[in-house]
């Protein structure tokens, strides 16, 4: 699992169940604590910088080099702050997570639910996809409405959405894997 925010989703990821080989994170959060405290091993690929000068093919490559240490067979972002380069994709395409709080393909980006309320929409949501290599694309595995009630801020709209994300994310996470693990032992054939 990838984080770097305060990582109530993962925390609601480990909380289910979920087999989690190592969480990488990218910088110093909360999400690191909430992997310590659940004695999940941690991994800091720390992002030492933000500009233009990024090697965002050379960082991808160190934490693709984590996850095979730890063997890991899918990769479920989490609030994941880095863009990933192509060679996350060239070694697990079709099996890289994310959740997304907005009703993609609607408000993609960083700053979705700063823009669903900038937009004025009475309805926004969150959306758990397939990521590939263009940010906030992929097929769509779940999604969820969620109201925006008047006076909401980007705060209480976020919170609303992760609500929502705690439990549609983990969910989904488990039906993928469990899929996986069927097609994986030819059940079904
Ligand atoms: C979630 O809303 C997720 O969709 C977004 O980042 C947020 C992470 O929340 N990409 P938290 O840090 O786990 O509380």
């Amino acid at each position: 699992m990838l984080a770097s925010g305060t990582g109530t989703i993962l925390e609601a990821l480990i909380e289910h169940g979920l087999p989690v080989e190592v969480v990488v994170v990218d910088r110093a959060c909360g999400a690191e604590k909430v992997a310590e405290r659940a004695g999940v091993p941690v991994a800091r690929v720390e992002r030492t910088r933000f500009d233009a000068g990024f090697d965002r093919d050379a960082y991808t490559d160190e934490v693709v080099a984590v996850l095979e240490r730890h063997h890991s067979d899918v990769v479920v972002m989490a609030g994941f702050g880095t863009v990933l380069g192509p060679s996350i994709q060239d070694r697990w395409a079709g099996r890289v997570l994310n959740t997304h709080p907005a009703l993609l393909p609607s408000f993609k980006g960083w700053h979705a639910v700063d823009a669903a309320l900038a937009a004025g929409v009475k309805v926004t949501g969150c959306t758990v996809h397939v990521a590939t290599l263009e940010v906030d694309e992929g097929p769509i595995l779940a999604q969820e409405a969620v109201p925006v009630l008047d006076g909401d801020t980007v705060e209480t709209l976020h919170e609303r959405i992760k609500h929502v994300e705690r439990r549609l994310y983990p969910r989904t996470v488990r039906a993928f894997v469990d899929a996986l693990d069927r097609a994986a032992t030819g059940e079904g054939e």
